[in-house]
């Protein structure tokens, strides 16, 4: 039977773009026939019946606004059977035929719950500024979030030049390096601590030593924040070097503001996407974007561990920082 009503929600930490997406699943819905509901508030939302139906004007100006108009929460409530019985009753008494699940792996996890447990048709479509999340090349928020920080970087390098001083800049990024490793490499950062290689502070300050005795004054250290505090590397360095640190905390800055160009396309693409994979009958998938295409994985690939090569980018920037 053709489905006539699904559901949208947005969960786990907001990024720009999360509205382009809820614009471009509300408005393909809609064009296609179908009736859609917006859920506020994530899995949290789903479980209180934070539910409301949308048309086309609800989701007018939104496109370049970052945060989302949905609102976003993490429910620990929703990780329970409990939990999710109860959402399943509101899913139940909204007559919801489907969900949009735009949110990281852990807003995935919960999506492919509601599969296993009553085979709920759930797609779900990346969105966090890690881009740590597998069978897409890309996440929503990502390419902003790393223009946002190298922004910021440029202009504190302007005083590590100026005062010759060592900075250590830490940015987002709790099981992931991304965001550490593209604006080292794309702000010309002389080192970068991320989570997924180790690193040694010994040879970290023997390099910034040698380097200070040829003549290199001003150091730039990116820390992904999962990978260590700012504050702890840079009160290593001063102890073993002598030398004076300065500290910069980026923050949620990088997930807030307009969405890039290249994340409100890849927004849009992705939410038409979701709504086409629901009509089509795919169940349990994450839309990607995969060498500029479109192309659909199971949710529980989506949310393995990501590996990314590290290396390459790591010497580079090393390379460059001679
Ligand atoms: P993100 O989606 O950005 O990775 P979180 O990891 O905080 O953010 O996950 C968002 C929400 O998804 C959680 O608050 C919780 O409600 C739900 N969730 C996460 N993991 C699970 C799980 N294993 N089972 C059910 N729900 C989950
Ligand atoms: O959404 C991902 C992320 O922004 C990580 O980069 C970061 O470590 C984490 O969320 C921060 O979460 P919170 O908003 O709860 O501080």
């Amino acid at each position: 039977m053709k489905m006539k009503r699904i559901g949208l929600l947005t969960s786990g930490g907001d990024c720009p773009g999360m509205n382009a997406c809820i614009r471009s699943v509300v408005r393909t819905a809609i064009y296609k026939g179908l009736e859609v509901y917006g859920i506020f508030k994530g899995y949290q939302g789903l479980i209180e019946g934070q539910v409301k139906a949308l048309d086309r004007r609800s989701v007018s100006n939104i496109l370049t606004h970052g945060g989302t108009m949905l609102k976003t929460a993490r429910s620990p409530e929703f990780k329970t059977a409990a939990g999710q019985n109860k959402a399943k009753r509101v899913i139940e008494q909204n007559g919801l035929e489907g969900l949009v699940v735009i949110g990281g792996d852990g807003s995935f996890r919960g999506a492919h719950r509601l599969w296993q447990r009553w085979k709920f048709p759930v797609i779900g479509v990346p969105a966090t500024i890690d881009n740590d999340i597998n069978g897409t090349d890309a996440t929503i928020g990502a390419d902003t979030a790393v223009d946002t920080a190298l922004y910021a970087i440029d202009k504190i390098r302007d005083t590590v030049t100026s005062l010759e001083r060592i900075f250590v800049i830490e940015v987002m990024g709790r099981g992931s390096g991304y965001i550490a490793l593209e604006v080292g490499l794309a702000g010309g950062a002389e080192d970068i601590i991320i989570p997924e290689r180790r690193y040694n502070i010994d040879k970290m300050c023997a390099d910034i030593r040698t380097g200070h005795k040829k003549g290199k004054i001003s150091w730039i250290i990116v820390v992904a924040e999962g990978a260590a505090s700012a504050a702890d590397v840079a009160a290593k360095i001063t102890r073993k070097t002598h030398l004076e640190t300065r500290v910069s905390v980026l923050g949620h800055i990088q997930r807030g503001g307009s969405p890039s160009a290249d994340d409100r396309i890849l927004a849009t693409h992705l939410g038409a996407e979701a709504v086409k994979c629901l009509i089509r009958g795919e169940r349990d998938k994450m839309v990607g974007m995969v060498n500029n295409r479109v192309k659909t994985v199971d949710l529980s690939y989506a949310v393995k561990k990501k590996k990314i090569n590290t290396e390459v980018l790591y010497r580079l920037i090393r390379i460059l920082a001679l």
